[in-house]
């Protein structure tokens, strides 16, 4: 932690501009290196969308026709995979290392893909108004501020539009140190995959699935289901949580 003295106590402007240049640093080559060139990528989309959706479709109903955001979508294969089944759909992410391979990847698809590259935080995310708003697995610790950045994303839905989020469960994340509030940095997933630990690094504040909840119900969710599992067949202790809620018209 020593040579990482200092950068905690940047302020949140600061750390999205850290981690903003962590995910453009090599995050392209990197799913090139996990799943293909998009074009490979497409085609095993094409072939079975369910596949890559296993884990959310319990929770999402029927896609077709639906307007669907995906804040923090990445290289844009969950939004592909939607799109495949019906959805228009629109991602939010801050990297234009993961915009070129998503739009890379809908047009290798043939569907039609929307894409705003920005910090959550900062986009003008007026005048949008979606029937339903998907976020999964590696969300909520990329903001310090939980609250605004919940306010932002159930905004995203219209009233009486749904919300699910699925991340990872902080009792396997925060495992050891589960009230811990430290901000901690951590390698960019890309370096991982690259096996590259000279790529910037990033900063994120993991959360309690107390605190997580909460920050919904504040922001005018109305809490329908509440489900954790272990990202496997069988597991100990749950490994992922679902929340799925109704915006409220407040
Ligand atoms: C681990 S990924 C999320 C997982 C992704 N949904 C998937 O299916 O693999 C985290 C994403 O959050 C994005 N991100 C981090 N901080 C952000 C911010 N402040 N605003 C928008 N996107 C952000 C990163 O660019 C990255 O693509």
């Amino acid at each position: 932690m020593s040579r990482l003295n200092g950068r905690v106590d940047l302020d949140e402007e600061e750390r999205v501009a850290s981690n903003r240049a962590a995910w453009n640093a090599t995050s392209y080559e990197a799913w090139v290196v996990r799943y293909g060139t998009p074009a490979a990528e497409a085609r095993v989309l094409r072939r079975d969308p369910d596949h890559k959706l296993r884990r959310l479709l319990p929770f999402l109903g029927d896609l077709s026709g639906l307007t669907v955001a995906n804040p923090l979508g990445s290289h844009g294969r969950t939004a592909v995979a939607m799109a495949l089944k019906g959805a228009r759909v629109t991602v939010f992410d801050l990297s234009s290392s993961n915009e070129r391979y998503a739009r890379e990847l809908a047009s290798a698809a043939s569907v039609p893909l929307e894409f705003h590259c920005g910090d959550l935080l900062s986009l003008d995310l007026s005048g949008f108004s979606f029937d339903l708003v998907v976020m999964e697995l590696g969300i909520v610790h990329w903001f310090t501020d939980l609250d605004r950045f919940v306010r932002r994303v159930v905004a995203l839905a219209a009233i009486g539009g749904r919300v699910v989020l699925q991340d990872f469960h902080p009792a396997k994340s925060k495992a050891g140190a589960y009230f811990d509030e430290g901000i901690k940095v951590v390698p960019v997933p890309p370096a991982e995959i690259l096996e590259d630990d000279s790529l910037p690094t990033t900063m994120i504040r993991r959360w309690m699935l107390g605190e997580v909840v909460t920050a919904f119900a504040r922001a005018g969710l109305l809490i329908e289901e509440l489900v954790e599992a272990p990202m496997g067949i069988e597991a100990p202790m749950p490994e992922i949580y679902t929340l799925v809620g109704k915006r409220l018209a407040v």
